[in-house]
């Protein structure tokens, strides 16, 4: 993000540490993502040590702290899907992409992270990329998918 977006973003806050939250949604919404710029920035306005937000940001599963891919793949690990072969489809896109969870291949084609319940869990084990939901989803189906997919 440039200068300017960040100081547009910071002119609806005082600058208390409470704000720490509402600003880094506002980045995250922008930018689509927490990089260490925004983190650089934040510290700067907040006076918060970069540690300090790291802290309190990794502690809400909504922030991520790396750039998204094209296609961002989100398997869920909700209790119905984990029971009907989630696990081994997350096993699966780490092993076909060579990312682990939280991570973005190296192309940018893909980000890899894991959901909690989607919300259609008698279709499950279900897949959502982008937002496409991949009901009943088998290994094979989705490496498939990965592999048609640009
Ligand atoms: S547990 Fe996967 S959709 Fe509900």
């Amino acid at each position: 993000m440039k200068e300017k977006e960040y100081s547009d973003i910071f002119s609806g806050f005082k600058g208390a540490q409470t704000d720490l939250i509402p600003i880094l949604v506002r980045i995250q919404d922008k930018a689509g993502y927490i990089s260490e710029q925004s983190v650089r920035q934040v510290s700067g306005f907040l006076k918060m040590s970069e540690n300090q937000i790291y802290g309190v940001a990794s502690f809400y599963p909504k922030f991520r702290f790396t750039r998204p891919g094209r296609k961002s793949i989100k398997v869920c690990m909700g209790t119905a899907c984990h029971v009907r072969g989630g696990l081994f489809l997350s096993e699966a896109v780490g092993w076909k992409l060579g990312i682990a969870i939280g991570q973005t291949t190296e192309d940018m084609r893909f980000d890899f992270q894991r959901a909690g319940c989607l919300g259609c869990c008698t279709l499950a084990p279900v897949v959502k990329i982008n937002e496409d939901v991949h009901s009943r989803m088998s290994v094979t189906r989705l490496k498939e998918i990965l592999e048609k997919d640009d």
